[in-house]
C-alpha cells in the first residue's frame, strides 16, 4: 500500500506539489493523468528519492513505513520499483549480467541468500518468455540497440522480477507508440495482484483503455483535484484539463 500524506516539494524556491495526498491501496491500480508541467514526474521522482527536491512537507508511506529519509536503494529494498529508472544504454553490460546484478542486491538487501547463476538463469528465462523478451535480447548489452518498445519490455521484465509491492509508472513523457503501449498494459496487468499497488502516471486516455485502472485522479496545480472511478479519465479525454486549471498559466 502507498501512501502519499499532505506531501509538499519545492525545486529552489518554487513549490512544486503543494499539498498532494493519495492512497493506493493493496490491490489497487490508480491512475493519475493532469496538465504538462504539473507536477506529475517530480512526484515520482520524489517517491523514488532523486536528489534536487526538497520536501518541506508531508510523508510518503509504503507498507505503513515512511520512505522519504530512506536512500533509493533502501526504497527499493522496501518494495519499491520505478518504471523507467535503468532507460540507460549500458555498452559493456550484458542484460543477464545486469539482471544478476539487481536481483541479488535486493536480496542482499533484505538479508535473503543470492541466486546462484543457474537459478537465476532460469528464473529470467521463464520470466522473459511470459513478456515476449528473447533470448537473443538478454544477450545483447543493456538495451543497446533495442527499439523503444523493447526497451519498455526488458523495463517491464525488471519490474517482474523484482516483484514490488509498488510499482509507479511514469508514462506522459515517453512518447510511447502502441506496440510500447500494449507492452506497458500487458506488463502492468499480468502483473496485478492483491498483495501489489500500482500508480500508473499518463497525460494519455489511451493507455488507460489497456490498463482499466480502478481510480483516477486528477493532478493539477500541484494537488489532487479530483478522484473518481475509470469513467473520469474518458470525461477528461472529451473536455481536457480546462476546468481544473483555473489560475494557472496554462
Ligand atoms: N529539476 C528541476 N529543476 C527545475 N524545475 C523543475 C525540475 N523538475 C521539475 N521542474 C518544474 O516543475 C514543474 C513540474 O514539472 P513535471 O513534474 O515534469 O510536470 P509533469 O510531469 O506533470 O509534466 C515544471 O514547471 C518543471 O519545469
Ligand atoms: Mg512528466
Amino acid at each position: 500500500m502507498l501512501e502519499i500524506r499532505n506531501l509538499h516539494v519545492s525545486v529552489g524556491d518554487r513549490e512544486i506539489l503543494k499539498g498532494l495526498t493519495l492512497t493506493v491501496k493493496d490491490g489497487e491500480v490508480a491512475a493519475i493523468m493532469g496538465p504538462n508541467g504539473t507536477g506529475k514526474s517530480t512526484l515520482s521522482y520524489v517517491i523514488a528519492g532523486r536528489e534536487g527536491y526538497e520536501v518541506t512537507q508531508g510523508e510518503v508511506l509504503i507498507n505503513g513505513e515512511n520512505i522519504l529519509d530512506l536512500a533509493p536503494h533502501e526504497r527499493a529494498a522496501r518494495g519499491l520499483f520505478l518504471a523507467f529508472q535503468y532507460p540507460v544504454e549500458i555498452p559493456g553490460v550484458a542484460t543477464m549480467q545486469f539482471l544478476k546484478a539487481m536481483l541479488n542486491a535486493q536480496r542482499r538487501a533484505r538479508g535473503e541468500p543470492e541466486l546462484q547463476t543457474p537459478d537465476l538463469m532460469k528464473l529470467v528465462r521463464e520470466a522473459a518468455a511470459k513478456l515476449g523478451v528473447s533470448q537473443e535480447m538478454l544477450r545483447r548489452p543493456l538495451n543497446s540497440g533495442f527499439s523503444g518498445g523493447e526497451k519498455k519490455r526488458m523495463e517491464i521484465l525488471q519490474m517482474a522480477l523484482l516483484e514490488p509491492s509498488v510499482g509507479i509508472l511514469d508514462e506522459t513523457d515517453s512518447g510511447l507508440d502502441i506496440d510500447a503501449l500494449r507492452v506497458v498494459s500487458d506488463g502492468v496487468n499480468s502483473l496485478r495482484s492483491p498483495q501489489r499497488s500500482f500508480l500508473v502516471i499518463t497525460h494519455y486516455q489511451r493507455l488507460l483503455d489497456y490498463i482499466r485502472p480502478d481510480s483516477v485522479h486528477v493532478m493539477a496545480q500541484g494537488v489532487i483535484q479530483r478522484s473518481g472511478g475509470p469513467e473520469l479519465a474518458l470525461e477528461l479525454e472529451k473536455n481536457g484539463y480546462r476546468d481544473y486549471l483555473a489560475g494557472e498559466a496554462a
